[in-house]
């Protein structure tokens, strides 16, 4: 059966708009009757676009093959994407992979806390997280994010969770105590509205692990995988973590998280410690390996970079069209915001874009995300300059 309305058994968690999409091809994604250019990619995930022929040709490839196996066995799959994955992050010696952004934190969270336990510290179990982040919706991550309204009706929180002020270095030192382990940081806040970290600030965060022996790790799940013009967003941080969580482009569409590791922070991790059903299953590798190709292809990260400079320019350029309208705009790369003025909504605005086919995502501070696909050309940006006018027009109007 076709359904054309949400369907009342599904758990009412998300809020839908009213929209049902058929297919994708590119930037654009399909309902029944209209083609919308999509500058949202699900959340920083479909990063070659929709239907990429690669990816479609690996995962039809991969599944004739083989699809799950345990990982109390092999596959080749699996062997070769972590060896290529690893290589290219430029800081791991380890990685593991799961099904979500989520379960990527739990895992940086777990082995932080392993770390110091297996060198006889196991007092050393706190964490210093920022205010604003958003690192998933599991009982850990709501803990370590701290946001109140994410905790609400789910406590008791998680112990182990200091959560002080983004990018403030006096707040983070006063925090380190005898019990504190590591620091955990989105440093991109996507979910919060876009709120990019100053590379001094990451920098000094390196230098303060370094002497008081903490561990770094990066939440990468939104501002990774090319996002930021690099591969990894610590390189773009220059800053070599001592884990990392990746997610949501790294398989384009395709459930995958990973937990990449140095040696020494990973030490604790050995066998039995943890575990996962799917994670490095040989579809999702297939995938993954199909998507890591082509972006270290050598214009990928270039076309990141050179494209996401001329959509923030075109959206300076239309702020200053509107100044009753957009306050800032944010962000690196093709991880972009748009802050509207307090007098209107952001989700009012997301709507009237949706009105003129073109899709982007609400966040938070009155925030409205522009993550495209990391594909897109100059032509898609004139496109969407073009959709947001008109749109921004009519409010205007009213
Ligand atoms: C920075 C960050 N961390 C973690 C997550 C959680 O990822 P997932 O929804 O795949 O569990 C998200 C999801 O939006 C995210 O943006």
């Amino acid at each position: 059966m076709d359904h054309n309305s949400t369907s009342n058994k599904l758990l009412p968690v998300h809020k839908r708009f009213d929209l049902i999409f058929k297919k994708g091809k590119g930037v654009y994604l399909y309902t029944k009757n209209s083609k919308y250019l999509d500058f949202g990619a699900g959340i920083a995930v479909n990063a070659l676009g929709h239907c990429n022929p690669k990816m479609v040709k690996a995962i039809t490839r991969q599944a004739k093959k083989l699809w799950h196996v345990s990982n109390i066995y092999n596959t080749s799959e699996l062997n070769n994407y972590a060896d290529k994955l690893v290589k290219h992050s430029e800081f791991a010696d380890f990685v593991f992979f799961c099904n979500s952004g989520a379960e990527s934190i739990e895992c940086a969270i777990k082995m932080i806390r392993r770390h110091f336990f297996i060198k006889g510290q196991p007092h050393k179990n706190r964490i210093i997280t920022f205010k604003g982040a958003f690192h998933g919706r599991t009982i850990a991550t709501i803990s370590a994010a701290s946001k109140p309204k994410y905790l609400e009706g789910f406590e008791p929180k998680l112990d182990g969770f200091d959560n002080v002020e983004f990018g403030n270095i006096d707040e983070v030192k006063k925090a380190i105590n005898e019990n504190t382990a590591g620091i955990l940081i989105e440093p991109i806040q996507g979910e919060e509205g876009i709120r990019v970290s100053s590379k001094e600030f990451i920098k000094s965060l390196r230098k303060l692990c370094d002497e008081k022996e903490l561990l770094l790790a990066f939440d990468e799940v939104q501002c990774g995988m090319g996002r930021t013009g690099k591969l990894f967003a610590h390189e773009f941080y220059e800053t070599k973590p001592d884990i990392v969580s990746t997610a949501k482009a790294i398989a384009g569409g395709f459930p995958l998280g990973a937990c990449l590791a140095t040696k020494n922070a990973s030490d604790g991790m050995t066998f039995g410690v943890h575990g996962t059903t799917y994670g490095g299953n040989p579809l999702a590798m297939a995938v993954a390996d199909s998507v890591l190709e082509v972006m270290l292809k050598k214009n990928f990260l270039r076309n990141v970079c050179e494209t996401g400079l001329f959509l923030k320019n075109t959206l300076i350029e239309i702020k200053n069209n509107f100044p009753n309208i957009i306050d800032e705009v944010r962000g690196e790369g093709l991880m972009l915001g748009i802050k509207i003025n307090e007098k209107i909504e952001n989700n009012q605005i997301v709507k009237k874009f949706i009105e003129h086919k073109f899709l982007t995502i609400p966040a938070g501070e009155n925030v409205i995300r522009i993550l495209p696909p990391l594909i897109i050309k100059k032509k898609h940006v004139k496109e969407a300059r073009r959709k947001i006018t008109s749109a921004l027009n009519e409010l205007n109007l009213n």
